[in-house]
C-alpha cells in the first residue's frame, strides 16, 4: 500500500497517538548514576568540565545518595580518589580504602540501593595507568592479582556488583574465581567488555585524577575503529563468567551496542561517558541546544540501539524529567 491510501503521518497526529506507538521508552530503572568519592573530610569539589558533578568526601556522599534514592534511581557506580597513590596501587585493595569505606557507609543507610564499584587501578597508581607498569609497559598478568584483591574487598564491603574497567586480558575469570574462592558467589560481575581508547574520557580524568603520566591507554583499550573486535571481547568475557557486559563510550558506538546485543543476548550496559555529558552541558550553557530535549534524545537513542542499562551523569536530571 502506498500514498495516498497509506500515510505515515496518521500515527504522528496527536501526542496521545504518538505515546501509543512509541517504541522505546526510557525508565528510571534503566539508569545508573556515577559518583566520585574522595578521601578526606568535608570535601565537595566541583568538577569544572562536568557541571553538576562533584568529588565528594564520604560525609558529603550520604546526602547526595539520599537525593538520588529519593529521585527513584536504583543504582550508583562508585569511583574512588585515594589520599595516596603508589606504583602498586595499594589504596585500591585496602579494606580501609576510599571505595571500601564508602560502600559500607552507603550500604548501611541505603540497603536496597544497588552499589556498583569500578574496578581499575588508574586512580590508585602514581603513573595513572590501569595496571602495574614495568619498564614503561603495562603488565597484564600481575595486574590480575591486584584487580582480584580489589574486587574481593569491594564485595566484602557490600558492593552488589563489581565492574572491571581496566581491559586486561583474563580479568573476568580471575575476578570470578577470586570472588568464588571467598564465598562471594552472589556478587554480580559487570564487565566493561568493550571499552574503547576514547577522547571522550577527558573530563573524567580530571574528576578521578587518573590521567596517565606517560603514553596512552591504546595497548589495552580498544581501537575505536573496531566493531567486530568489540563483539569478540564481549563473547570472551561471557565465556569467562561475566553476568553483564558493557559498551563504552555510548553515542559514538551505537552500532557496537546494537551488534553486541544481537550477538550475545546478554544484559548490556552502555556508558554515556564524561565527554558526551560535557558536550551537551557546554552547548546548553551557551544556549546552543535545548538541554532536556537533547539529553532525552541522546539517552533514548542509546536504549533504542540495544542497551538495557545506561550509566549516565544525566541520571539525576533524567529522573526529574521522567518522574
Ligand atoms: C577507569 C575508567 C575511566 C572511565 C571509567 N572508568 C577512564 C579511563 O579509562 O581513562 C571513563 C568514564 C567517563 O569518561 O565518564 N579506567
Amino acid at each position: 500500500m502506498y500514498y495516498p491510501s497509506y500515510r505515515m503521518r496518521r500515527l504522528r497526529r496527536t501526542p496521545a497517538i504518538r505515546d501509543l506507538v512509541r517504541e522505546t521508552k526510557l525508565q528510571l530503572d534503566d539508569l545508573v548514576y556515577p559518583l566520585f568519592v574522595i578521601a578526606g573530610e568535608n570535601i565537595k569539589n566541583p568538577i569544572s568540565s562536568m557541571p553538576g558533578c562533584y568529588q565528594l568526601s564520604i560525609g558529603n556522599v550520604i546526602p547526595e545518595v539520599r537525593e538520588i534514592v529519593k529521585l527513584g534511581i536504583k543504582a550508583i557506580l562508585l569511583f574512588g580518589i585515594p589520599a595516596h597513590k603508589d606504583p602498586a596501587a595499594t589504596g585500591a585493595y585496602d579494606h580501609e580504602g576510599i571505595v571500601q569505606m564508602a560502600v559500607r557507609a552507603i550500604k548501611d543507610e541505603f540497603p536496597d540501593l544497588v552499589i556498583i564499584t569500578d574496578v581499575c587501578l588508574c586512580e590508585y597508581t602514581d603513573h595513572g595507568h590501569c595496571g602495574v607498569v614495568q619498564d614503561g609497559e603495562v603488565l597484564n598478568d600481575v595486574t590480575l592479582e591486584l584487580l582480584s584483591k580489589m574486587a574481593v574487598t569491594h564485595a566484602e564491603s557490600g558492593a552488589d556488583m563489581v565492574a572491571p574497567s581496566d581491559m586486561m586480558d583474563g580479568r573476568v575469570a580471575a575476578i570470578r574465581n577470586a570472588l568464588d574462592d571467598e564465598g562471594l558467589t552472589d556478587t554480580i560481575l559487570l564487565s566493561y567488555s568493550s571499552k574503547f581508547a576514547s577522547a571522550f574520557y577527558g573530563p573524567f580524568r580530571e574528576a578521578a585524577e587518573s590521567a596517565p603520566a606517560f603514553g596512552d591507554r591504546k595497548t589495552y583499550q580498544m581501537d575505536p575503529a573496531n566493531g567486530e573486535e568489540a563483539v569478540r571481547e564481549a563473547l570472551l568475557d561471557i565465556e569467562e563468567g561475566a553476568d553483564m557486559i558493557m559498551v563504552k563510550p555510548a553515542i559514538p558506538f551505537l552500532d557496537v551496542i546494537h551488534a553486541v546485543k544481537q550477538e550475545t543476548k546478554f544484559p548490556l550496559a552502555a556508558y554515556n561517558v564524561s565527554g558526551e555529558y560535557a558536550m551537551i552541558k557546554a552547548a546548553a550553557a551557551n544556549g546552543w541546544l535545548d538541554e532536556q530535549r537533547a539529553v532525552l534524545e541522546a539517552i533514548t537513542g542509546i536504549k533504542r540501539a540495544g542497551a538495557d542499562l545506561i550509566i549516565t551523569y544525566h541520571a539525576k536530571d533524567l529522573a526529574t524529567w521522567l518522574g
